[in-house]
């Protein structure tokens, strides 16, 4: 007997927009956020369509690989799926009429994936900001899904989108404006930088990526850029120089470690702040962070998940109050880095050793605040048997004992 071909349940073709690679199934649903950006980039350069079959690992339900001719073939003569033609691919665009702008906003908490846990009011704001054309901060601690949030508000709009990370570069005019080169032929030319052409699209929505963490002269650049009555970039940072304007209808969605505990953080400055809608992300409730590692980590114990949960907890709250004995908590990236040690076999204790220790400063020894959050998560990994080392009982009658 032949082997039965197993069949996606849905089909995508990648497009580019932007600088980024976006997913499409036959009926137009955007199904980029669902796909690894390796695998779409694959599937785009290498031309080939990509589907959605079961997985065979027990943590995802589903995986996406390339489509085979094979697989194709079974498709097309089965009736039950159409490959996706792209010409007439579905984009809604965003409405102009205000009934509709409201309409959109207020069934938007739809479009947030469920992975990221956000409140419905944040979510509604970031998604009306952005409707609206303002520049958007989001501001909040590291690890709390600042970036997260912002690829999934520019994934829900079906706009073109650039993604920019100024933290991590080193020449913000190359960068930001471009470089000139030299050539024998040409003798020397310009040549513009991406983000030059992002601020050139049209409706395109721009992530700033950790714009805290630029250099200096990226926020000088971007200043006349992001100010709503000038609306354009110097080429030059002589007076009287070209200067590129922002298309209508660009969005630019920025993030920034913004609180006390980011020393490290440039301070920035606060004409440049004031160009920005701030949107604050919250620092998720025990029970939120609860139910996100349990949606997360299904095949995990969710009492050590809650156990997780709580520790991260005790430790926020501990770095917010008055006496604060360690001078931040421990973020939801480190959470979720944990659980995925859980998942893998890892006990609670060791995965608290490599993921949450070597963030606390272990200078001074019993009173330092690796020791501190060590002790904490001590409690949760007794596993209730006699060598309980805190267990009053036999404290009382070792006591007793000893006398
Ligand atoms: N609110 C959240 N909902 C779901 N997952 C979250 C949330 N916050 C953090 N995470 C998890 O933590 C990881 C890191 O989040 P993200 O990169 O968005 O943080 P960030 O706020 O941008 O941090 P940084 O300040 O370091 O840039 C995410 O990939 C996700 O797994
Ligand atoms: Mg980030």
């Amino acid at each position: 007997m032949a082997k039965q071909i197993i069949l996606p349940d849905v089909v995508c073709k990648v497009e580019k927009s932007g600088n980024r690679y976006n997913a499409y199934s036959t009926d137009g649903t955007k199904y980029t956020s669902d796909i690894t950006t390796g695998c779409r980039k694959n599937a785009y350069e290498g031309d080939y369509l990509i589907g959605r079959f079961p997985s065979t690992s027990p943590r995802y339900e589903f995986a996406w690989r390339r489509i085979t001719d094979k697989v194709l073939n079974q498709l097309e003569n089965s009736s039950s799926i159409n490959t996706p033609n792209t010409s007439d691919s579905v984009s809604v665009d965003v409405p102009t009429d205000h009934a509709e702008v409201l309409n959109f906003i207020h069934s938007s908490y739809s479009l947030k994936p469920k992975g990221l846990m956000m409140t419905e009011l944040k979510w509604k704001y970031l998604i009306r900001s952005a409707v609206r054309g303002k520049n958007i901060m989001m501001t909040g601690p590291a690890g709390c899904g600042k970036t997260m949030a912002a690829k999934s508000v520019v994934n829900s709009l079906d706009r073109p989108d650039f993604y920019f990370n100024l933290g991590a570069t080193q020449d913000p005019r190359s960068t930001l404006i471009g470089n000139t080169h030299f050539e024998k032929e040409k003798g020397t030319f310009f040549s513009k930088s991406l983000f030059v052409e992002a601020i050139q699209t049209p409706n395109s929505v721009i992530l700033l990526d950790e714009l805290s963490r630029a250099h200096p002269d990226a926020w000088n650049i971007l200043m006349t850029v992001l100010d709503y009555g000038q609306r354009y970039l110097r080429l030059d940072e002589a007076d009287g120089s070209d200067t590129i304007k922002v298309a209508e209808g660009v969005t630019f969605v920025a993030t920034a470690n913004i609180g006390n505990e980011y020393t490290s953080t440039r301070v920035m400055d606060k004409a440049l702040m004031d160009r920005f809608t701030i949107v604050e992300m919250d620092v998720l409730s025990e029970d939120d962070e609860t139910t996100l590692l349990n949606y997360m980590f299904p095949h995990v114990d969710s009492s050590v998940l809650s156990s997780v949960s709580k520790i991260a907890s005790l430790t926020r709250t501990e770095s917010n109050s008055e006496t604060a004995r360690i001078t931040s908590g421990i973020s939801t990236r480190t959470t979720v880095e944990l659980c995925g040690l859980l998942y893998d076999g890892f006990s609670l204790e060791e995965s608290a050793e490599v993921s949450i220790y070597p963030q606390y400063d272990s200078t001074g020894g019993v009173d330092s605040e690796r020791t501190f959050v060590k002790q904490i998560v001590q409690k949760f990994c007794d596993d209730g048997s006699t060598d309980d080392l805190f267990n009053e009982d036999e404290m009382a009658e070792a006591e007793g004992d000893a006398s």
